[in-house]
C-alpha cells in the first residue's frame, strides 16, 4: 500500500510540484501519494498547483487567522503517513512531531547545519551564504524534530558558489538540485527505504559528486539524478 503524503508549503511550490512530476515519471512504483497540500497561507502558489492536479488543499488556521480544520485534525481525517515540508514556514506543534516520529521531512537550501534555524529561509540563507564567502553551498534533505533544521539529515549535496553569483542567482542553482534531490527522498521515505532509524545507525548520508557534473552543466540532470539515486540510502 502506497503513503499517503501531505505536502506542508508556504510559498510557490515548486518542490510539490517537483515530487509530484517525479511520482508521475516513477507510476506504479512509486512509494506514496500526495494526497493533501496545506498551508498558513490562503494565497500561496503551491494551493494553485496543487488544485491543478486535483489534490485537496487545505488553508490552515493561525493565530491571526482563526477557523478552518487544525493540522492534527487534517492529518487525522485524510489518514496522513507523510508529512513533506516544502517551504513551509511555521514550526510544527510538538504533538505533531511526537506522533509522526521519523514521518516528517523538510529539504533545505544549504547544507546543514550552517545557515539554518529560526529566521534562516527563503534569499536570507543565500545573502549569508555569499556574505560568509563560502564556496560551496548546497541542499540538505532531513528528517523533522521539534527544533528548526536539526532533526537527523538524510541527504545533502553540494552546489558551487560563484565569485559573480547574487541570491538570485545562487538560489536557482541550488533549487534545480533540490528539485532533484527531494522528491527522491520523499519517495524513499514513504516507500520505507529510508528511516529515522536507519539514518542514525549509519550516520549521514553525505551525497557528494566529485565529478564534472558538480558544475550543473545543463544537459547533466538525468545524470545527476543517476548519482543521486545510487548514493541515497540510508
Ligand atoms: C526552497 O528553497 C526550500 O529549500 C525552502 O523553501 C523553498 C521553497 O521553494 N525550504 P518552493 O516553494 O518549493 O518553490
Amino acid at each position: 500500500m502506497r503513503a499517503r503524503i501531505a505536502v506542508l508549503a508556504s510559498g510557490g511550490g515548486s518542490n510539490l510540484q517537483a515530487i509530484v512530476d517525479h511520482f508521475d515519471w516513477l507510476g506504479a512504483r512509486r512509494g506514496g501519494d500526495v494526497v493533501l497540500v496545506a498551508s498558513d497561507r490562503s494565497n500561496a502558489g503551491a494551493l494553485e498547483r496543487a488544485a491543478r492536479r486535483d489534490i485537496e488543499v487545505a488553508v490552515i488556521p493561525t493565530e491571526k487567522r482563526p477557523g478552518g480544520a487544525p493540522l492534527d485534525r487534517l492529518l487525522d481525517e485524510r489518514a496522513i503517513d507523510l508529512i513533506a515540508l516544502a517551504g513551509y514556514l511555521r514550526l510544527i506543534p510538538p504533538a505533531i512531531v511526537a506522533r509522526y516520529h521519523g514521518r516528517i521531512v523538510n529539504i533545505h537550501p544549504a547544507l546543514l547545519p550552517a545557515f539554518g534555524g529560526a529566521g534562516m529561509y527563503g534569499a536570507r540563507v543565500h545573502h549569508a551564504v555569499i556574505a560568509a564567502g563560502v564556496r560551496v553551498t548546497g541542499v540538505t534533505a532531513h528528517f523533522v524534530d521539534e527544533v528548526y533544521d536539526r532533526g537527523r539529515i538524510i541527504a545533502q549535496w553540494p552546489v558551487p558558489v560563484f565569485a559573480s553569483d547574487d541570491a538570485g542567482t545562487l538560489a536557482q542553482r541550488v533549487l534545480r538540485v533540490e528539485h532533484l534531490v527531494y522528491p527522491r527522498v520523499v519517495d524513499a521515505v514513504a516507500a520505507g527505504r529510508t528511516t529515522l532509524e536507519n539514518c542514525a545507525a549509519a550516520g549521514n548520508t553525505l551525497l557528494v559528486d566529485t565529478r564534472p557534473s558538480f558544475t550543473l552543466l545543463p544537459h547533466e540532470d538525468s545524470r545527476l539524478a543517476e548519482n543521486i539515486e545510487l548514493t541515497l540510502g540510508c
